[in-house]
């Protein structure tokens, strides 16, 4: 079943008053359902990702326009050319880019994410300033564009994929821990100044999923713990999840779906933890 939410329901702008394991898969037949998003442009960044392109799927077979924004200009043509949406080649750390790449925005996903496992001793400081700048002052600048058009309609959804590592710490990722946790607080900021014009801001907090970003730090951490590489996932990434197996990006794209739809319009300032128990444990 569907459901569709008026695209104007809210306010219009008004001011605001003061182990199990592996052998329990992902059921693959779930992204059938969710919010009738038709009439809603969602700008998704990090698009041509393994999270960022699984939301864009997602968001698109809800029906919502689809602006695709990424570094990765092949990336981003594929999925054009699949008709996920419209390609918006940007690079995110040239900030006033980031922010022209938001206007308009119905739904934001801010999504684009990199890492780099080293000791903080041998963190390279310009890499530091990079992830920062990524992953905590885009999405700001992301968000400041696409307001003013979600307050004037009195509806949008902005929805951050943070991590558990924006509750919780693990050696040798201080960048990323840093900007994942950066990431909570302004979420929460913009939930709380959004709400009065309808507008809410939540965090989605993974585990280790199976994209990209996982499969490249895996020679990293092997030499970061000095194991090898086949025991990483296994030693390292699982370690701490009673749940022993990778989130699927479709996983996580379903529940970007859910905050955009009409059951989750009570959801604000929330950080939604999908990490198999790591965290409660
Ligand atoms: N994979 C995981 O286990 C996991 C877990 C928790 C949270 N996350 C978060 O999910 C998000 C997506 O991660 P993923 O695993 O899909 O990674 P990914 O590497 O598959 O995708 C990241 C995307 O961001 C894009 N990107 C990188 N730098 C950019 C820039 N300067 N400008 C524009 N785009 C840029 C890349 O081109 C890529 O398409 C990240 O924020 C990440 O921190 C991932």
């Amino acid at each position: 079943m569907t459901t569709r939410e008026s695209p104007r329901a809210g306010s219009p702008a008004s001011p605001p008053p003061g182990t199990v394991a592996a052998s329990v898969p992902f059921p693959a037949d779930t992204a059938a359902s969710g919010p009738d998003l038709r009439g809603r442009i969602a700008v998704v960044t990090g698009a041509a990702g393994g999270i960022g392109s699984a939301c864009a799927e997602r968001l698109r077979a809800a029906g919502a326009e689809v602006r695709l924004v990424d570094v990765d200009a092949e990336g981003l043509a594929a999925l054009e050319e699949a008709g996920t949406g419209t390609a918006a080649p940007v690079d995110l750390t040239d900030l006033d880019a980031a922010a022209e790449a938001a206007r308009g925005a119905d739904i934001l996903v801010n999504n684009a994410g990199v890492q780099t496992v080293a000791p903080i001793e041998d963190f390279p400081p310009e890499r530091f300033s990079l992830i920062l700048r990524l992953m905590l002052e885009a999405p700001f600048r992301l968000v400041q564009a696409a307001l003013p058009h979600m307050y004037a309609q009195g509806w949008g959804r902005i929805v951050n994929i943070s991590s558990v590592h924006g509750l919780r710490a693990s050696a040798y990722k201080s960048a990323y821990v840093s900007a994942k946790h950066g990431l909570e607080g302004f979420s929460k900021v913009a939930a709380v100044e959004g709400a009065p014009y309808g507008v809410t801001s939540n965090c989605i907090n993974p585990g280790y999923v199976r994209t990209p970003l996982v499969e490249r730090q895996i020679a990293d951490q092997a030499r970061a713990h000095g194991i090898p590489e086949g025991e990483v996932v296994e030693s390292v990434l699982l370690a701490r999840s009673p749940l022993k197996r990778l989130i699927e990006p479709a996983e996580v794209a379903g529940m970007a779906a859910y905050l955009c739809g009409p059951e989750a319009s009570y959801v604000n300032g929330a950080s939604l933890v999908m990490d198999g128990a790591w965290s409660a444990s």
